[in-house]
């Protein structure tokens, strides 16, 4: 009997929200995790290979884990413990995990793992260093790649960093920019869809304390850091959790509303709008007065799926399944 469960990749910048999407994975009886990448992001690329050794080894996993880039390919690496603490996991002092990381480099993880696996589907919680690297070193991995989730990006212009860029692509915008030029297709989830009522309020939260597991604890826990910062960056209370929703899409992509198709460039020139995913939402790229700019994507890319409404009753029932 052949095996409904997919296959995936994770790579992530393991901070708080990383780890509540690695546990979201973990606990699917709809996927296999070939491997978990770690990256520069958050926090530095050796930290968020300890979270997501100790996220693993709590769900009792034997996920291998490896590690990668320890900056962005061009700039110097800027980080954001102002957001989950200065151990990515808000400071509560988890013990270390038992566990190391495997002794092969992330990016040559990735490009074994897909040419080992088509069809295998990726998903990215962080910057997209890894993933440009792999792609730029072994090209043959995009027709080995059924999916491929980006937990990143402003399609409405509403950054979490500067007013253009979310945290992900603005780390490492010329990474973005590689990847989302490839021609790989992308499911592109943006910041914004993690705001007000898909944060968990605190009816959610008592919900998840109501599990009484270890998981339902570390994943509110951990995310304590999180949710007094983004009160102060947006004035919203909760907990806002973007890459648990583009986890719960990847598992299961009827939790996508409304998505549609557009060509997307990244911004790496100008400094005021660094990192921007500018989406042609009107299809105005293929005009003739836009060539001269657009004529690399337009060349090289495929559009990406850009998801513009979550189901948020269903991310939030399968969130709390996983925590179980
Ligand atoms: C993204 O940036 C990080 O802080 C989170 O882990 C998430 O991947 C949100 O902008
Ligand atoms: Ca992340």
């Amino acid at each position: 009997m052949t095996s409904s469960r997919r296959t995936i990749l994770i790579d992530t910048d393991t901070a708080s929200d990383d780890a509540v999407a690695l546990i979201m994975a973990i606990r699917s009886p709809r996927v296999d995790i070939a491997a978990i990448t770690t990256v520069a992001g958050n926090v530095p690329v050796d930290q968020a290979t300890r979270n997501a050794l100790y996220t693993v080894e709590l769900c009792g996993a034997k996920v291998p884990v490896y590690t990668g880039a320890a900056k962005p390919l061009l700039r110097e690496l800027e980080t954001a413990e102002w957001f989950h603490g200065l151990d990515g996991l808000s400071d509560h002092g988890f013990a270390p995990a038992a566990r190391v990381a495997e002794p092969i480099h992330a990016v040559d993880a990735i490009i074994a793992t897909v040419l080992a696996n088509p069809g295998v589907e990726i998903i990215t919680l962080g910057p997209l260093t890894n993933l440009a690297v792999a792609i730029a070193r072994e090209p043959r991995i995009i027709a080995n790649i059924a999916r491929c989730v980006v937990m990143g990006g402003a399609p409405c212009c509403e950054g979490n960093v500067t007013p253009a860029a979310e945290f992900n692509i603005w780390v490492d915008p010329e990474a973005a920019r590689i990847v989302f030029l490839s021609g790989l297709r992308i499911e592109m989830i943006g910041w914004q869809l993690s705001r007000f009522d898909a944060a968990l309020q605190d009816a959610d939260i008592k919900r998840i304390g109501a599990l009484n597991t270890p998981l339902a604890d570390f994943a509110i826990r951990c995310n304590s850091a999180a949710a007094a910062a983004y009160q102060v960056q947006t004035g919203e209370v909760g907990i806002s959790l973007p890459d648990p929703i583009a986890m719960a899409i990847l598992l299961d992509p009827r939790l996508s509303l409304s998505s549609s198709r557009h060509f997307v460039s990244i911004e790496t020139n100008s400094e005021m709008t660094r990192g921007m995913t500018i989406v042609d939402r009107l299809g105005v790229t293929t005009d003739q007065r836009n060539h001269l700019v657009w004529k690399d994507v337009l060349a090289s890319a495929v559009p990406s799926d850009i998801c513009w409404e979550l189901d948020i009753a269903g991310w939030k029932k399968a969130l709390a399944d996983s925590l179980r």
